[in-house]
């Protein structure tokens, strides 16, 4: 079983929790983490679980202009974030999915996991936990103690939920 976590980032700390999310699935079998610039549209065939993240931006998943902003800053920006890796996708009916994101701890700062969650299901997937938020703090954000703990303890149960029905 191979599982494919895709994640977005500006300031790299979505790339950190997807590493941990990877991390905690490890136990599953072969996981893939791919940065979503560097896919390809389309999912390999092999592909058993579909993990998706990325940075809130103006509440929901990045858009051109939130990652031109974020680029004011000195990031860099990708041409390709997981809205429009989305959009484009197609996934096999009832593929197991999960979502994850990146944000503010503050509960009025919406979340672009939710939105991927939408979306996944949408497109067919099954979604085997509900989407989860994990929290940075600051312009150059950090994240809060204990988040990659938490990631690393998300991604462990994803492959035991994506087994069960
Ligand atoms: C343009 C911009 C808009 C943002 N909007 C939100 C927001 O609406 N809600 C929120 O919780 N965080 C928001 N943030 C903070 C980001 O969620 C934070 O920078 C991100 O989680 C860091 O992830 P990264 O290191 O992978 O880029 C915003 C950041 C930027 C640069």
């Amino acid at each position: 079983m191979t599982t494919l976590v895709v994640y977005e980032t500006m300031y790299g700390r979505t790339r950190d929790v997807a590493q941990a999310v990877a991390d905690g699935c490890g136990g599953g079998g072969d996981v893939r983490l791919v940065e979503v610039g560097e896919l390809a549209a389309g999912l390999p065939d092999d592909v058993a679980l579909l993990v998706v993240g990325g940075p809130t931006h103006a509440f929901s998943m990045t858009r051109p202009g939130t990652r031109r902003d974020a680029g004011k800053y000195g990031r860099t920006i990708s041409q390709t974030g997981v809205r429009e890796w989305l959009a484009a996708l197609t996934v096999p009916a009832g593929l197991p999915v999960a979502a994850f994101c990146t944000k503010l701890d503050s509960p009025l700062s919406g979340s672009a996991a939710r939105a991927i969650a939408q979306r996944l299901r949408k497109l067919g997937g099954r979604l085997v936990v509900p989407a989860k938020d994990f929290y940075v703090k600051g312009t150059q954000p950090e994240l809060l103690a204990g988040e990659l703990d938490r990631a690393r303890a998300w991604g462990a149960t994803l492959i035991a939920a994506s087994a069960s029905r």
